[in-house]
């Protein structure tokens, strides 16, 4: 039977790139009644320095976060990552299975790592088969993630097969990446050949969850388009990409196609166009900015929701390593 798992990591910041690449499809996904697990994964973040403090207060604000987005603790497993030491073991046998070669080929790698990479940590590199890990722990079947995410789910694959083909098991399910909607690559606000991420050094190319009306609008306002008027089709947005990235935007979020929305919008000059979408981007993130601070304010009731659900996802994930152990030839599982 279907299982999804994705994750995000407690980075600080939340874009709007992760509510409607992730989080808002992880919600239309838990309100199908599939059975779905999300996670904060902080040993991911941990990959490159965080400080403590912060990462504290950034999982409990992920947490509230998909919350106020929408999920539900009970239907949906909800946790953060460190606190289920299943996803850290089973992670160690994959470091055993993937080659160098595998991770050396992974292009966030690459971009994260820079030309200094001698100096960036192990566990960076080694990132994607803890990624795979954190699947495989579940059986995950389905795995909803933007675009960006794309190539470590296919490790994930990857690692799967060679760990059936050398054990000679049919163990670990070969998990699909759901890459699905307008908004799977959410562009930067300044640039649109970039990716609209929390590290970029403007803060004016992204929206941030907690970001207030004004901010919102404001950003939409001076974000860069060109000179011509809205095209009354999809296609004649191929070229455009600060254009397309607005107009999928506006799909994304009012939940209408990029095709209705043109046959809609088509003809109108951008002056026009950017306040509508200010006023639907507020119309659709305030309320979530508002909860996710009200439930900042008991960060004991984040705590003992996380607590929880380390608990009901270790009786998943339990059992399954014992069963990676057994196959493997460890003494004791
Ligand atoms: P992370 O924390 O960078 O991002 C979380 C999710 O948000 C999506 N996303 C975007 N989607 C559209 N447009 C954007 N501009 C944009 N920016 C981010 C990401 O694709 C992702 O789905 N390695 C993962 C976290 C992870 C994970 C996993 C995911 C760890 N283990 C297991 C799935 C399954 C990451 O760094 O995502």
């Amino acid at each position: 039977s279907p299982r999804v798992f994705s994750g995000i990591q407690p980075s600080g910041g939340l874009t709007l790139g992760n509510y409607l690449g992730a989080m808002k499809r992880f919600v239309d996904t838990q309100n199908t009644g599939v059975q779905s697990i999300y996670c904060m994964v902080d040993q991911h973040a941990i990959t490159v320095w965080q400080d403590p403090e912060n990462l504290r207060r950034a999982t409990r604000e992920l947490c509230a976060g998909y919350i106020a987005s929408g999920l539900d603790p009970e239907k949906s497993i909800l946790f953060n990552q460190s606190q289920v030491p299943e996803h850290a073991q089973l992670g160690w046998i994959f470091n055993c299975v993937a080659r160098m070669g595998w991770m050396q080929r992974m292009t966030q790698w690459k971009d994260k790592a820079g030309k200094n990479s001698q100096n960036a940590s192990l566990g960076l590199f080694a990132y994607p088969a803890l990624m795979a890990a954190d699947i495989l722990i579940y059986h995950a079947t389905h795995v909803p993630v933007g675009e960006d995410q794309k190539q470590h789910v296919e490790l994930t694959r990857d690692i799967a097969n060679k760990f059936n083909h050398d054990y000679k098991v049919d163990f670990f399910p070969v998990p699909e990446p759901v890459i699905e909607g307008a908004a799977t690559r959410v562009m930067s606000l300044r640039d649109g050949s970039k990716k609209m991420s929390k590290s970029d050094p403007s803060d004016a190319s992204r929206i941030n969850l907690t970001d207030d009306a004004d901010t919102i609008a404001k950003k939409i306002r001076k974000a860069k388009t060109d000179p011509e008027a809205l095209p009354s089709e999809a296609k004649g947005l191929e070229d455009r990409p600060e254009a397309r990235n607005l107009v999928n935007i506006y799909s994304a979020l009012s939940e209408v196609s990029v095709d209705a929305v043109l046959a809609d919008v088509g003809g109108k000059q951008f002056s026009e166009f950017k306040p509508m979408l200010a006023e639907l981007a507020v119309e659709k993130l305030a309320p979530i900015s508002g909860e996710m601070a009200r439930l900042m304010e008991d960060t004991a009731e984040i705590d003992k929701i996380l607590a929880r659900g380390a608990e009901r996802a270790r009786e998943i994930a339990s059992p399954i390593l014992k069963e990676t152990y057994k196959i493997i030839g460890m003494v004791g599982a």
